[in-house]
């Protein structure tokens, strides 16, 4: 993988003003690209010397306008269960702010572990838990951030707004990063409902540590793809989040524009 400094150079090459907003297209947001009209297209090999390759995730940055606004998108991410460090998976956060990025809206899939919850039902994100990332922390240094409120009040409220418009079922809640790639096994699932977790994924945390330390304003999102606690695969959590992906189309264009 290209160091930052590398990745910068190559995306200053091609982009002349970086949007203010970049959105990570998690399992099934995907489709929001369709409708798009697409100015630029970069693939990871080319930007990061790597790329993504685990099914349902595409690998490219893509500068498009979505009714007229111009966003980046990455399609697809890096994770920590691929062998990246979390410091390396975070790579594309640290490049994109330097470059100009302001605000980042994070999407992913999820398992739910709060009962409330169910499959099809979006999550905005309130809180995150750090915890699992104590030994793998993409932040170096003295840096003690503040990450007292992760999640900006303001996206948030235009996430809930733009929900309830469109009929989305949503909850609000707290998202625990588990490395993977194993799913968790029921200890692990009653332990991390036991620690205030509503709902569990693989992704969103370093990235939120990275984007806060750089003062990026962040909107989480997630999608329920299954319940944690009923037996479940990477196939099935693909069909649920394609399923999706009309509602995943109007949440995001509703909140982008
Ligand atoms: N656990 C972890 N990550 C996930 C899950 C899950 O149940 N569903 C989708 N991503």
């Amino acid at each position: 993988m290209f160091t930052d400094q590398q990745s910068f150079e190559i995306v200053v090459k091609h982009i002349k003003k970086f949007p203010e907003t970049l959105v990570v297209l998690g399992s099934g947001w995907s489709k929001v690209l369709d409708g798009a009209k697409i100015e630029k297209e970069i693939g990871y090999k080319e930007l990061f010397g790597v790329s993504a390759t685990v099914p349902g995730h595409e690998g490219r940055l893509v500068i498009a306008k979505i009714k007229g606004k111009r966003v980046a998108f990455m399609a697809g991410r890096f994770h920590t269960y691929e062998g990246y460090t979390s410091r390396q998976a975070t790579t594309p956060i640290r490049v994109f702010a330097k470059a100009g990025m302001k605000k980042l809206v994070l999407t992913a899939a999820c398992g739910a572990l709060n009962e409330k919850f169910k499959v099809g039902d979006f999550v905005i994100l309130s809180d995150v838990i750090t915890l699992f990332l104590a030994l793998d922390n993409p932040l170096l240094g003295p840096t003690f951030i503040d990450v007292s409120e992760v999640f900006d009040k303001a996206l948030r409220e235009k996430a809930v707004s733009t929900a309830t418009k469109f009929k989305i079922p949503f909850h609000e809640g707290t998202y625990v990063y588990y490395h993977g790639p194993n799913f968790e096994t029921p200890a692990d699932k009653m332990a991390l409902r036991f620690l205030g977790a509503d709902v569990v994924g693989m992704s969103i945390v370093p990235e939120v540590l990275v984007a806060r330390s750089l003062k990026v304003d962040i909107l989480g999102l997630s999608f329920v793809t299954n319940l944690a606690f009923v037996k479940h695969d990477h196939l099935e959590v693909l069909a649920e989040a394609n399923k999706a992906s009309g509602k995943m189309v109007k949440m995001l264009t509703g909140l982008l524009t």
